[in-house]
């Protein structure tokens, strides 16, 4: 690329993106000296993102050691280099990005100008460093026809609880792009089944965050899932904390002092992950992370955020807030409540009413699919998920009535626990009709409920036709014009080799017939 042509390049992308709003603009550029690294400043590896049939997102951090820590306050200039072949000899884009320490470090370039359905290799350099060499993929054009789409769905991997081996397996499988459904990181300990242990206490500010996604973002496994493939992200609670709703947590912490919270753990994030938009630069607490892709004419997904907006959980408890059983509770009838906010729900209604694609596919934090139980006084609810927001859920539900939609498939994570449910407009209720269809992924690590429970639930929710959470892993969607299929990749406990991975269970989607088929 000329020198010129560079330089405009730069001008439309990196720097643009790398100033973004929401952060101060560094004051002083690093001298362009080659800087020499005593250890690995790309030791958090390489990720991509929000695929798009022109466009990705690609994202390092530079970690500075302790060695390297006396320039950790400096602007640095990063380059980043896109190829078209694995050997890296077809050089397509190269870009300059500035970062500082007040994003820490960290390096998102959108990278636009690509080609629909095309692969490209990536790596970042600073100094006499460079990174790993990290493989994307464009999304097709919007008016393809397109025969397949392959996702790996995944959800919930507390560090503590196992090792990341189904990133290993996903990091190998031939992938459009990982939709990964939240709590990717966990702010809390949990030292039952724990084989390894988190580092420092539970975070509640920007460092303690940073710290703790360092520690994520340190496994090879993980870091291997990311540079095989693109993500599309979502996030549930605990990458803030647990339960978490809107500005409300557990312990009715004063809500301007969990809004803070809530800041250090969305810049947190945005620092590290491959996303497009950070924090709202008017209200740091605030970031929007919902969006929609299409995949060709075959489907369009949306990817939803359930806990931004959402109203507090129905019924708690007055001394310890946050999910539990709810039973005979009015709350759960309020037609006010929400698990989406009126701004993103209208959205997704609107949204998808118009949609033409094939396949529509709502990706949520959560379970849609009913898990009440009988009690002795009444039916018993768990108010954290759609459960706890029926009023929400039979709304979603209504529009796809009335759209007339056919092929709605809903994904899900959070449960800890692999569900391939029928959805209703009445849950449970056989004369009513199923309207779709529903997949929940089990979680990568986190352990799921005790046999018991979940055979009480299985045995009191008809709608369930498929509900375990004796195993972990991932789901290999798999979207054809003829199906959407769901193979459960799961083992016992998640040590060791991804070679003991298994099926636990497949279902299929058929074109124009709501509810999941077991094969
Ligand atoms: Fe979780």
């Amino acid at each position: 690329m000329q020198r010129r042509e560079f330089n405009q390049h730069l001008q439309r992308s990196a720097i643009a993106l790398a100033l973004s709003p929401w952060l101060t603009a560094p004051s002083a550029f690093a001298a362009d000296k080659s800087r020499t690294w005593r250890t690995n400043p790309f030791a958090l590896g390489v990720a991509s993102g929000r695929p798009r049939a022109d466009s990705v997102v690609l994202w390092t951090r530079v970690l500075f050691s302790e060695e390297d820590r006396a320039a950790a306050d400096e602007a640095l200039r990063v380059q980043v280099e896109v190829f078209a072949d694995v050997g890296l000899k077809r050089r397509v884009q190269i870009a300059e990005v500035v970062t500082d320490g007040a994003r820490g470090h960290s390096v998102h370039l959108h990278v636009r100008n690509l080609q629909p359905s095309t692969d490209y290799w990536y790596r970042f350099k600073q100094g006499d460093a460079s990174s790993t060499v990290g493989h994307t993929r464009t999304a097709p054009a919007l008016n393809a026809d397109v025969r397949q789409l392959r996702i790996a769905l995944s959800s919930c991997q507390h560090y503590e609880q196992g090792q990341f081996i189904a990133h290993a397996e996903i990091a190998k499988q031939p992938l459009d792009f990982v939709l990964f459904m939240g709590d990717y990181i966990y702010e809390s300990t949990n030292p039952q089944y724990a084989i390894r242990k988190h580092n420092g206490e539970e975070p509640k500010t920007l460092a303690q965050y940073r710290e703790r996604y360092e520690q994520y973002k340190r496994d090879p496994m993980l870091q291997a899932a990311h540079a095989a493939h693109p993500w599309v992200l979502m996030w549930d609670d605990h990458e803030v904390v647990n339960d978490y709703a809107n500005d409300q947590d557990r312990q009715y912490t004063d809500p301007q002092q969990m809004l803070k919270r809530r800041a250090a753990a969305y810049q947190a994030y945005f620092e590290h992950q491959p996303v497009l938009l950070g924090p709202d630069a008017d209200n740091p607490a605030n970031m929007r992370l919902y969006d929609q892709l299409s995949w060709g004419k075959l489907a369009d997904v949306w990817t939803l955020d359930c806990r931004q907006y959402r109203s507090a959980q129905a019924c708690r408890d007055p001394v310890r807030g946050g999910g539990r059983m709810v039973v005979q509770c009015d709350e759960l009838n309020d037609a006010s409540r929400t698990m989406l906010g009126n701004t993103q729900e209208r959205w997704l209604s609107d949204s998808l009413s118009q949609s033409k694609r094939h396949w529509k596919l709502v990706a949520q934090a959560t379970q849609i699919s009913s898990t009440s139980v009988s009690a002795p006084v009444g039916r018993s609810y768990w108010n954290d998920a759609w459960d706890g927001y029926p009023q929400a859920r039979k709304r979603l539900l209504q529009t796809v009535v009335d759209a007339k939609l056919q092929n709605v498939v809903t994904l899900g994570g959070d449960v800890h626990c692999n569900v391939a449910a029928n959805l209703r407009l009445e849950p449970n209720n056989l004369q009513s009709p199923i309207v779709a269809s529903e997949f929940v992924t089990t979680s990568i690590t986190s352990r799921g409920l005790g046999d018991k429970p979940s055979a009480v639930i299985r045995e009191s929710n008809a709608d369930l036709l498929h509900y375990r959470a004796d195993e972990r892993g991932y789901s290999l969607i798999t979207v054809t014009p003829q199906e959407v299929r769901c193979d459960f990749r799961t083992t016992k406990f998640p040590a060791g080799s991804e070679a003991g991975l298994k099926t636990q269970a497949s279902y299929v989607v058929k074109n124009g017939k709501a509810g999941p088929q077991a094969i």
